[in-house]
């Protein structure tokens, strides 16, 4: 059984218009997704700015109302806990926010940041908190001193591993990790990302893991999941989408990571300029009417793990 199962998820975000602010349409933020989790895994969930990425992890935590669907953690239905009780569920998932500078209080010191969700959840005393704070900061690499900062007395990076130490807190089983190292430098990604590797480790931890980026996600995920236009283009294994992408989009994608032999500019310059062609010229072959995203169907019967979404 999958730790979470993620079933035809649609999210529909209202428009207002009119003095009177009626509902006048409404954007679909998430339109029919359904994938799994499962224990110890990472799976990537990649596509363009505005795809529906962040939508779809806070509809896992409940931050969002649902238009659709239904999620299922260990096998348990918690779309009917929403707004109720769920404690035990808020425990087991916690997210690393997109936004790291607005996303840590800047008017509470790193101690109160990460034993917040130890308080809502824990009787410690003071001693036993400070203790647990403290061992957590270590497992990001910092120092216990550090506890009593404020997140403007820290860099970037710094920052990003008080937000993984305060998603640990609880031993959660699944983090969603909302694009946790795109705002930092080439160098502190690799350690960001070491970093949470490790915790993953240690606490047999699953990572919904979510990038723009096919080149960052490479090395973390061993299943991609391709978002574009709310949906889902492309799933399979790392082999699968990185050596076998079918999907024009996911092509793209991986023709925009760029190469780091000079020799192959290029080339990739070449090739890159091909896909984009194909995708002006062939775009009906990719995409249904109006441009929405066909249904994923197995790419063939030899590999069950490689899902595009084709006619
Ligand atoms: N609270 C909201 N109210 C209305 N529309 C929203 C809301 N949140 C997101 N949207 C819309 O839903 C769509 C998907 O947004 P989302 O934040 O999930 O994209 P994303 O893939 O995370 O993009 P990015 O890579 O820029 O973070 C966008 O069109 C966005 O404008
Ligand atoms: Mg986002």
């Amino acid at each position: 059984m999958a730790l979470l199962e993620v079933k035809d998820l649609k999210v529909y975000f209202p428009i207002r218009g009119g003095i009177m602010g009626r509902i006048v349409g409404h954007v679909k933020a998430v339109d029919g997704i359904s994938f799994s989790v499962n224990e110890g895994q990472t799976v990537g969930l990649v596509g363009e700015s505005g795809s529906g990425k962040s939508t779809t992890g806070k509809a896992i935590l409940g931050l969002v109302p649902l238009a659709g669907g239904s999620i299922y953690f260990n096998g348990e239905d918690i779309t009917r806990y929403i707004g109720k009780n769920r404690s035990a569920y808020r425990k087991s998932v916690q997210m690393i926010f997109q936004d790291v500078h607005s996303s840590l209080n800047a008017k509470k010191r790193v101690l109160d940041i990460i034993a917040e969700p130890i308080r809502n959840f824990e009787k410690l005393t003071k001693e036993e908190e400070r203790k647990r704070v403290d061992e957590l900061l270590s497992i990001v690499g910092m120092s216990p001193e550090n506890a009593l900062k404020y997140p403007h007395e820290f860099s970037g990076g710094q920052r990003q591993r008080i937000g993984v130490a305060r998603a640990i807190a609880l031993k959660p089983k699944l983090i969603v990790a909302d694009e946790p190292v795109s705002a930092l430098d080439l160098s502190i990604q690799a350690q960001v990302l070491n970093y949470m590797k490790d915790v993953q480790e240690e606490l047999g931890l699953s990572y919904l893991f979510i990038s723009h980026d096919l080149g960052v996600v490479k090395h973390m995920c061993e299943t991609l999941i391709i978002m574009h236009s709310s949906r889902f283009v492309e799933v399979g294994s790392r082999e699968d989408i990185y050596q076998n992408p079918c999907h024009i989009y996911t092509r793209r994608l991986i023709a925009s990571i760029p190469s780091t032999n000079p020799d192959l500019k290029e080339a990739n310059e070449a090739h890159r300029n091909a896909i984009n062609e194909e995708y002006k010229n062939q775009y009906n072959k990719y995409y249904a009417e109006g441009g929405s995203v066909y249904d994923l169907r197995l790419l063939n019967e030899n590999n069950n793990t490689h899902f595009v979404a084709m006619p």
